[in-house]
């Protein structure tokens, strides 16, 4: 079967920065940054993703353009090695399990949406009946597995109409329409009382916040808010024609990601503060201390609808870039049909997150070391898969392939000078073969509570 590829390079941008914008973006980084201290956490946060996000974004790119192949052969392909080519495999299982759990927290949205459009959240006038509105729905196995279903089902029925007409089509229409609601949304909660605040909050750095555990929470979310680590850039690089320049193919990913996070910590603050709350709600910004500012806002509830459109919108384009890489492998290395090898991963995905949905009620008291299902798995995959993922493209691009002969080699092939310029090959080779590898290690070990 002929692969299927990108219309353009355009098609490539819009779907990366469609995975790369997500629930992330929207619903943890205000939070952290709310919690760190504002501008102080933003500045360290930007610095990582040039010493690691965009270094490791570019190799993993490489690797699927060179290898024109997915994780599960190109590692394989590009080395001949059977060793890589295990760990291409098990790049693309972490795809697999994140998708599981993923569709759980995006069906809550899913299910927000729902009660902001029937009028369900004016419940929500005060944060304490927001929160306890929030526990009602998570205490529910019905409603979560529900929205867990459903948010399933939109992402298989799009990825069955192939990599052009279903993931680079919705990507196309989905992210100009999340930027006009971001846009609309900040520009509105600048407006607010607490919209001067918001902004003060954010430009002006605290650095006595800076905390250890912020340094290091900055650097693990430049990494997850990428998509990187889990085979969705090498997948989607492999699908590129092969003429491209990549340092101006992946430098508007990370920019538009950045941006994206920067307007929804405009948004979400300003409506938080102009609702009289506080930015360090943790975790439950977004479903409690929101709810309760929309609440508390004039016209509150249309803001509402439009918010958790928005959210549903940039986790549904994430959901299906961590589908891809095992329907990739499914169709191309194995020759499955497209629908068979969705109907699988989506499946497979719907089955495994069920003990997700039930961590929050029916097997909420199913602990081991105090820790859910859901923490578990999602331990498993953000704090300790992820980071190796993403490990183990730098150490393949900087010392197995050799950076030196992957960037000479792709320049030589595809007829145009890739990475040109002395000072950019010089940045990639130390954040390649060094600074990315080195804060890697650091962070999986302090996930791993070993420092
Ligand atoms: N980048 C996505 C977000 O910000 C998360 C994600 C990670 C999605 C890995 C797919 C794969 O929400």
């Amino acid at each position: 079967m002929k692969r299927e590829r990108w219309t353009s390079s355009l098609g490539f941008v819009a779907a990366a920065a469609g995975s790369a914008v997500g629930l992330v973006n929207i619903w943890r980084f205000p939070y952290i940054v709310g919690e760190h201290g504002g501008a102080a956490f933003i500045v360290v946060y930007i610095g990582f993703l040039v010493l690691i996000g965009f270094p490791v974004l570019i190799s993993e790119v490489l690797i699927g353009q060179s290898a024109k192949q997915g994780p599960a052969r190109a590692l394989k392909t590009l080395s001949g090695s059977n060793t890589w080519g295990s760990v291409g495999k098990g790049i693309c299982v972490t795809g697999f399990i994140v998708s599981s759990f993923y569709s759980v927290v995006a069906g809550w949205m899913l299910g927000y949406l729902v009660l902001s459009l029937t009028g369900g959240l004016h419940s929500a006038e005060s944060m304490s009946s927001a929160r306890l509105l929030f526990e009602s729905k998570l205490g529910s196995s019905s409603w979560c597995l529900a929205y867990h279903a459903l948010f399933m089902g939109l992402a298989a029925s799009l990825l069955v109409l192939g990599v052009r007409r279903g993931i680079e089509a919705v990507n196309r229409y989905c992210m100009p329409i999340l930027v006009v609601l971001l846009v609309a949304l900040a520009a509105w909660g600048i407006s607010l009382p607490g919209g001067s605040s918001a902004l003060h909050f954010l430009v002006t750095p605290d650095w006595s916040q800076l905390t250890p555990i912020a340094i290091l929470t900055a650097l693990g979310h430049a990494f997850f808010t990428l998509s990187l680590g889990q085979g969705t850039m090498i997948t989607y690089g492999s699908y590129l024609k092969g003429k491209e320049n990549l340092t101006r193919t992946c430098a508007p990913i990370v920019f538009f990601d950045t941006a994206i996070s920067l307007l929804a910590a405009v948004a979400v603050i300003s409506l938080v503060l102009a609702g009289g709350e506080e930015p360090a709600g943790g975790p439950g910004l977004v479903f409690f201390t929101l709810p309760a500012a929309f609440a508390a806002i004039p016209g509150g509830q249309v803001v509402a609808v439009g918010f958790f459109l928005l959210v549903v919108l940039a986790a549904l384009t994430s959901q299906i870039s961590a589908m891809e890489p095992l329907i990739n492998h499914l169709v191309n290395d194995r020759g499955w049909k497209r629908r068979k090898a969705v109907l699988l991963s989506a499946g497979g995905g719907f089955l495994l997150g069920i003990p997700s949905a039930l961590s929050f009620n029916l097997l909420s008291g199913w602990t081991i070391g105090g820790k859910t299902f859901f923490d578990w798995i999602s331990f498993l995959t953000t704090d300790v898969l992820i980071p190796l993922g993403g490990l183990a493209a730098v150490l393949f691009v900087g010392w197995k392939w050799g950076i030196k002969g992957a960037l000479d080699q792709l320049a030589e092939r595809d007829g145009t000078i890739t990475f040109s310029g002395r000072t950019l090959r010089t940045y990639l080779n130390v954040c390649v073969r060094f600074a990315a590898p080195l804060l890697i290690v650091v962070v999986l070990l302090a996930n791993l509570g070993i420092v």
